[in-house]
């Protein structure tokens, strides 16, 4: 086994962000199992099919000593439980949500059809409301992420087979890193400003990190028509605009048509919920970077 004794990614974005840059060390602490999230129960499994229920609520954990912290989460009270997919098959979830405010339910990293399975900003489930939604997915064993995704943003592109993409951070050193994250897809990472990619690179991903003054070439290909964002995976960035989407169909069939929930309905929808005007909420995310004195 090869140990890497470096970080895959530029140490001076490090310092600035990250508390600074620690030659990594083995530890001889003894293994531990990958401490998964306990299992969410399926209503109902047969052999070809599964349902899940997955509720967005409000709860509360003992995370400090003192006062409980209130979370959002999904069945639990604390982040989420584990859903399996198995190849082959089908899954249908009914999503819930019993939060005071909308929310979307976004399956990151898995290839399912966008823009309504996939749970980006078109995708909003109201207050008290419930959707139905199911997919089957073919793609390596791999380990996912649920999470919610209401936000603004538009652009359009059609796409046909593999593509490169060169996505660059055009941020000065020693700005910020930002995790480029495009959905309905797994690319493959080709090179950096031209050079090989890190060494944890080489399996397919969702999502890459690009070190400021970088350009990333991907290699990208999707295999479902629909609606994809993609986007800056922190979420002040995304929040503040550093998102778009894309729109993939087959030249030989007929383009779908998408129903969607503009940018400004869905504002306005929030912030009618939060009590506030829709600037504020636009502003909401940026203002913690503000506070630290950091610029996007
Ligand atoms: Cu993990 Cu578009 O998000």
């Amino acid at each position: 086994m090869k140990t890497y004794t470096d970080y895959f990614f530029d140490e001076p974005a490090f310092d600035l962000h990250d508390g600074g840059y620690v030659p990594l060390e083995v530890s001889n602490a003894p293994e531990k199992p990958l401490n998964v999230p306990p299992l969410l129960k399926p209503d109902k499994e047969t052999a070809a099919d599964v349902y899940y229920t997955v509720t967005a609520e409000a709860g509360e954990t003992q995370l400090l000593p003192g006062a409980k912290t209130k979370t959002c989460v999904y069945n639990t009270s604390l982040l989420g439980q584990t859903m399996v997919y198995r190849r082959g098959q089908h899954t249908h979830v009914t999503l819930k949500n019993t939060l005071p405010e909308l929310t979307t339910f976004h399956w990151h990293g898995a290839n399912v059809s966008g823009p309504y399975v996939d749970g980006g900003c078109h995708a909003p489930v109201y207050p008290g409301e419930s959707k139905h939604i199911d997919f089957t997915l073919v793609q390596p064993a791999t380990t996912l992420w649920l999470h919610a995704h209401p936000c603004p943003s538009t652009a359009e592109q059609a796409i046909g087979k593999s593509q490169y993409w060169d996505v660059t951070n055009s941020n000065d050193a020693p700005g910020m890193d930002e995790p480029f994250q495009a959905h309905g897809t797994q690319f493959l990472v080709l090179s950096r400003n031209g050079h090989a990619p890190y060494p944890n690179e080489h399996g397919f991903k969702d999502t890459v990190g690009v070190n400021p003054g970088e350009t990333v070439r991907l290699l990208v290909r999707f295999d479902l028509p629909g609606v994809y964002m993609y986007h800056c995976h922190i979420i002040e960035h995304e929040d503040g605009g550093m998102m778009a989407q894309i729109e993939t169909f087959d030249p030989a069939k007929l383009k779908q048509e998408y129903k969607m929930m503009d940018m400004d309905t869905l504002m306005m929808a929030l912030a009618k919920e939060r009590g506030v005007k829709p600037s504020e909420i636009w502003m909401g995310g940026m203002q913690s970077y503000e506070k630290m004195g950091m610029k996007m």
